[in-house]
């Protein structure tokens, strides 16, 4: 085959990138189960982003699929982490759980998002309340050095349905002590709790139910106080609903960008 044919052939099959579109590569994937994995890729050069912020990334084709993610990552990481859920038929997911090392993830270029730190009034603890892949963005922030030097204590709370499906939490919560940026910062102060809900263990229910009555506090050995606490939620349309209800009913304001208060929300990626 001519040079000339060799080139347009990998042009067809690897179309460049959309306009505001970085061309990345996959470096490491994990599999935690059939609904769940975390992947890493190179990070763009040029890329800047605050803990906890998304971006939307897609894979390569005439007509991709682009959805949020959660950079999982810190903001000084080389690389960047994601973690996401397989959804049987997804759009997007159905392809991306196949996703190897070398193969190309399309990132647009803008990150956002409200679950940063500049979203909320200075404070003594910060609570991050997630449900299933909502704890990608905490992930983020709890490798953070800026986290702890803004608070006391980070309390990382994470709902899901089963007791396999706190494997990633676990295994962040375990690596954060031997961190080099963050491992000393973080000792004594990190907490993680986590609940399920369709299968027994230390915590069984709703996280709702659990702030509710009062096991979540007990577990986190301290309460939670608006007048000095701030708090995060990540979660399904539901749970953002309930958890927004239960925090306003404790007198904590929602904050954003804009203006800083005492809690913010995200929704977490579904498809
Ligand atoms: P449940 O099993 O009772 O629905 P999912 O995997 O569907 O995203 O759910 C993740 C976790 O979020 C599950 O443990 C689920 O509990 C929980 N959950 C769903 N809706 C709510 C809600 N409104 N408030 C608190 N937790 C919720």
């Amino acid at each position: 085959m001519s040079e000339l044919a060799a080139d347009i052939i990998d042009t067809f099959e690897t179309p460049g990138p959309p306009d505001g579109c970085f061309a990345e590569t996959v470096t490491e994937i994990e599999h935690y189960s059939d609904r769940l994995f975390r992947f890493r890729m190179t990070r763009p050069a040029s890329l800047r982003f605050r803990s906890g912020e998304f971006v939307m990334i897609g894979l390569p084709g005439d007509r991709p699929v682009f959805r949020a993610y959660s950079i999982a990552s810190p903001c000084w990481d080389d690389t960047l982490e994601f973690y996401s859920i397989k959804v049987p038929g997804g759009p997007l997911t159905e392809h991306l759980q196949k996703i190897r090392p070398g193969d190309t993830i399309w990132m647009r270029r803008k990150p956002t998002g409200t679950l940063v730190l500049d979203a909320l009034l200075p404070g003594r603890n910060l609570w991050m309340f997630a449900t299933g892949t909502g704890i990608a963005p905490f992930a983020s922030i709890i490798r953070d050095p800026e986290s702890y030097e803004k608070f006391e204590h980070l309390v990382l709370v994470q709902g899901c349905r089963q007791q396999a499906d706190l494997s990633y939490a676990q295994s962040l919560a375990q690596a954060v002590p031997d961190d080099p940026l963050v491992g000393e910062l973080a000792c004594g102060r990190l907490k993680l709790i986590t609940a399920t809900t369709q299968e027994r263990s230390a915590m069984t229910g709703r996280l709702t139910t659990c702030l509710t009555d009062g096991r979540l506090e007990d577990a986190a050995g301290m309460a939670i106080d608006s007048a000095r606490d701030r708090a995060m939620i990540c979660g399904s349309m539901a749970m953002l609903k309930d958890m927004c209800d239960l925090l306003v009913g404790r007198g904590f304001v929602e904050g954003s960008n804009a203006r800083p208060a005492g809690f913010v929300i995200e929704k977490a990626f579904v498809g």
